[in-house]
């Protein structure tokens, strides 16, 4: 058994449906990347396995239990965060405040977390005090992720976390996701730097026009001729 199970998923926007049936799986501690063409439906995958959409057909499943439908309060009490592209922080808040309100929703002493996430992202700890819109792409993507973690989350999933920065922090970003899975969590990545994000993962899926077109390790889908040319520039 996996611990996220997506299977045969249909769903969309209204009428129109943009996903025709895709399956992902993510097992324990695995950091899975999802690549594909802009429009194959990533993000409408991860909006559906969030619940932020109600799939038409399929089932999701998590840690055994069949979660479909499930709005996202639930499923964050259920161990799965995630985190958008953009609109992720509160530029107006400090670092510290944006890690509290992360918290708010669970019960219990919030101290014992935050010291996790600042041990996970010391800059975080060293700039606590500072308002979060004040500071770089990279840093923020730090907070939006550290944010997703007071959740205590056992899956995390996080759309194209590199897209908005500088090519120099894009490792950063990688090297943190290491980190948190190395901590004990499960990351479903969707990312344009496909071949960075691939190289750190266990798994990766190829969507295009809404389905599967190609599964594997992260190694096979970097090593085979025919994605490399059509989705990872050559
Ligand atoms: N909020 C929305 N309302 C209507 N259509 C949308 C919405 N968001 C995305 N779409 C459409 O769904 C399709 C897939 O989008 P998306 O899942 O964002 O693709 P990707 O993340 O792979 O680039 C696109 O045709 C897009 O225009
Ligand atoms: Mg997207």
């Amino acid at each position: 058994m996996r611990l996220l199970e997506a299977r045969d998923i249909h769903s969309g926007y209204g009428d129109m449906e943009v996903l025709h049936g895709v399956s992902v799986e993510v097992g324990k501690e695995e950091i899975v990347t999802i690549i594909g063409p802009n429009g194959a439906g990533k993000s409408t995958l991860l909006k559906t396995i969030f619940g932020l959409l109600r799939p038409h057909k399929g089932e999701i499943s998590l840690d055994g239990r069949e979660v479909t439908g499930f709005p996202p309060h639930v499923l964050v009490r259920l161990g799965m965060c995630y985190v958008p592209q953009v609109d992720n922080v509160f530029p107006s808040l400090t670092v510290q405040e944006n890690l509290e309100m992360g918290a708010f929703v669970l019960r219990g002493d919030i101290k014992p977390r935050l010291e996790r996430v600042y041990e996970l992202f010391p800059l975080l700890r060293r700039r606590r005090r500072q308002r979060v819109g004040k500071m770089s792409g990279g840093e923020r993507q730090m907070v939006a992720m550290g944010r997703a973690l007071m959740l205590d989350p056992t899956i995390l999933l996080l759309d194209e976390p590199t897209a908005a920065l500088a090519p120099n922090l894009v490792e950063n970003v990688f090297q943190s996701v290491k980190a948190i899975r190395d901590s004990g969590v499960a990351i479903l990545i969707v990312e344009q730097n496909a071949k960075q994000s691939l190289a750190i993962s266990d798994r990766g899926y190829v969507l295009v026009d809404g389905r599967n077109r190609f599964q594997g390790t992260g190694r096979e889908i970097l090593e085979n001729e025919e994605i490399g040319k059509l989705f990872l520039g050559g």
